[in-house]
């Protein structure tokens, strides 16, 4: 099984700490990834809760978004020196996810096994979908409680 790549590599950048981007970029970069997280499961949301019909092809689409998301080499995205301690007003990514990479890994394989399991009954009807968003749901809030600050 593919793995999600937070932590090994994460771990292997910060020891290089080889960057090319500014940690300003990098914040950017960040958020914008998650934006995209965020636009696949808005959808996916809006159809579990019924705001917008359930559609098959467009479920199982942002389910194989959200996959392809979760394939994304995220170690530079978390590069060292682009916390919201090292860049107020630009991030909400506090620093505790430097100090437990593993914790942050551990919240990242439970958004990825969530993500697998969503796309086996995307498009299986809107009663095989509710429980696999709702499941996804609490992966995203798991990590947003521990490692997302409130506010800039
Ligand atoms: C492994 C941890 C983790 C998981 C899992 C996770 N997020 Fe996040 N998310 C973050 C962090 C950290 C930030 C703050 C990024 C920043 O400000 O640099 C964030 C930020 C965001 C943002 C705001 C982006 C912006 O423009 O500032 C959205 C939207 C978002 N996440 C949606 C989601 C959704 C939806 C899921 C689940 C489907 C999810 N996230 C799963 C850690 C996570």
């Amino acid at each position: 099984m593919r793995k999600l790549i937070i932590s090994t590599v994460i771990a292997a950048t910060a020891a290089t700490g080889a960057f090319a981007q500014s940690p300003s970029d990098v914040a950017k970069a960040r958020r914008a990834y998650f934006t995209l997280v965020g636009f696949e499961m808005s959808t996916l949301g809006a159809m579990a809760q019924g705001k917008i019909d359930y559609d098959a092809d467009v479920a199982s689409q942002a389910a194989k978004d959200l996959a392809a998301l979760t394939g994304y080499t995220m170690s530079d995205l978390f590069a060292p020196g682009t916390s919201n301690d090292d860049l107020p007003g630009e991030t909400r990514a506090k620093a505790d996810i430097w100090a437990d990479m593993p914790g942050v890994q551990d919240k990242g394989m439970a958004f990825y096994q969530a993500v697998a399991e969503l796309n086996g009954v995307a498009g299986n009807g809107l009663e095989a979908l509710q429980p696999a968003v709702g499941k996804l749901g609490g992966t995203c809030k798991a990590c947003h409680d521990d490692y997302r600050a409130k506010d800039f």
